[in-house]
């Protein structure tokens, strides 16, 4: 079976972790903190807080603009459960906001007027908006600011998908991950992301103010050190967690990252192979191509279906031909958790984007042949459809 997607796993990254599991250290070391200093230096923030998964990443950062009982976070239909759970494990309520319909980005209109209706219904102490740079594409960053000053919220970037990705926002670079427009943002190390450490994810700080209290919750709330003349010292000052990345992971993470960039440019390379072959008879009619410009570092290659059921049809049509693709996302307002909270919820962006996504196999690694099966495989479909 071709996977929709994979980890790269080279000769490089296995000495890494070998001699990471021989040293003195396996969690709590240096490893960790090189991996942070690297993943600033890479993405031009501040300071970051390595952690066990994309999810606590969320978790944390949340915690680090004071989300809590009294607190919204508005977060788009579109995208993987934990943007929103993580609001939820802090007790604050979630609000959906509707996407583009082609893109699957937050749209921006419908985040206005969620921060009007908030403000007029609800009596929340703060609040989180979280754009999600959906497959690579960066969100409208500088306008959600924007929104956020006007309204007095936080802004994290959910950027699980868009490590150095970048965008042209009315003239200005706007750089995914650089937290220049938002408190923080969050990444996650899952093996089918850019970089991968098995379990994984990073919270990344506009200022290391910021960074101060998600670093601590990562490690139970406890602050060492704080009494010079009782070096065993240390206090819990908060409620926090364990979750920390090993130095295992971490390692493998040092490697993968110095990968990073040259594994993007192989992205780009496949895509454009797709846009190339797709653009073309027999799937114009039929299939919409994602906009992947050159600051989309395509996590993701995701088309749209432009008839009705398509889509399904042709998932099990390439699953049948050995080829694994996969919906990336089911609106979380329809997941039965999001419903037994907050009722039925149907956005129109966000049930089009839903129903005609297909993200097609992407992952540096990918030989020609197998993405050839890909797009020979889609085109026997659309010329069956057509029968
Ligand atoms: C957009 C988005 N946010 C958050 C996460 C959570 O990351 P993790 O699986 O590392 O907890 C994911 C992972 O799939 C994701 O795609």
């Amino acid at each position: 079976m071709i996977p929709y997607s994979k980890q790269a796993i080279t000769e490089e990254d296995e000495i890494a972790v070998n001699n990471a599991i021989v040293s003195p250290l396996i969690t709590q070391g240096p490893k960790v903190v090189e991996f942070e200093k690297a993943i600033c230096e890479m993405h031009g923030c501040e300071d970051a807080v390595a952690c066990s998964s994309g999810s606590s990443a969320l978790i944390l950062a949340y915690a680090g603009c004071g989300i809590n009982e009294s607190s919204i976070g508005i977060v788009p239909s579109i995208t993987f459960a934990s943007t929103a759970n993580a609001l939820r494990h802090l007790g604050a309520k979630v609000v959906f906001c509707d996407v583009d319909h082609e893109s699957g980005l937050i749209d921006l209109q419908s985040l206005e007027e969620s921060l009007q209706s908030v403000r007029k219904t609800t009596n929340f102490k703060n609040g989180v908006i979280t754009p999600v740079s959906l497959a690579g594409r960066v969100a409208p960053l500088k306008e959600i600011r924007k929104l956020a000053d006007q309204f007095e919220m936080m802004v994290v970037e959910d950027a699980s998908h868009s490590p150095l990705a970048w965008s042209d926002e009315d003239g200005v670079n706007v750089r995914s991950c650089s937290c220049e427009w938002t408190e923080f943002a969050t990444l996650s190390f899952h093996p089918v992301k850019h970089v991968c450490c098995g379990e994984g994810g990073a919270v990344l700080a506009k200022n290391k103010d910021l960074a101060s209290l998600p670093r601590r919750l990562s490690t139970h709330g406890i602050e060492k050190n704080t009494d010079p003349n009782r070096p065993w010292m240390y206090e819990q000052l908060d409620l926090g967690w364990n979750f920390r990345l090993t130095e295992i992971q971490a390692s493998l993470g040092i490697s993968q990252l110095s990968r990073l960039k040259s594994g993007i440019i192989e992205r780009k390379k496949l895509a454009a192979n797709y846009h190339r072959a797709l653009s073309d008879y027999p799937f114009k009619d039929f299939i919409g191509l994602p906009d992947i410009g050159d600051g989309h570092s395509l996590h993701l290659y995701v088309v749209r279906f432009l008839e009705p059921l398509m889509r399904d049809k042709a998932y099990h049509f390439l699953k049948s031909k050995g080829i694994a693709s996969q919906v990336h996302y089911i609106p979380v307002y329809k997941h039965p958790y999001y419903k037994n909270q907050y009722g039925e919820i149907e956005m129109e962006g966000a049930e089009k984007y839903f129903e005609s996504c297909l993200s097609l196999p992407l992952y540096p690694g990918l030989a020609e042949a197998d993405q050839s099966k890909v797009i020979h495989a889609l085109s026997s479909f659309l010329e069956e459809q057509k029968r």
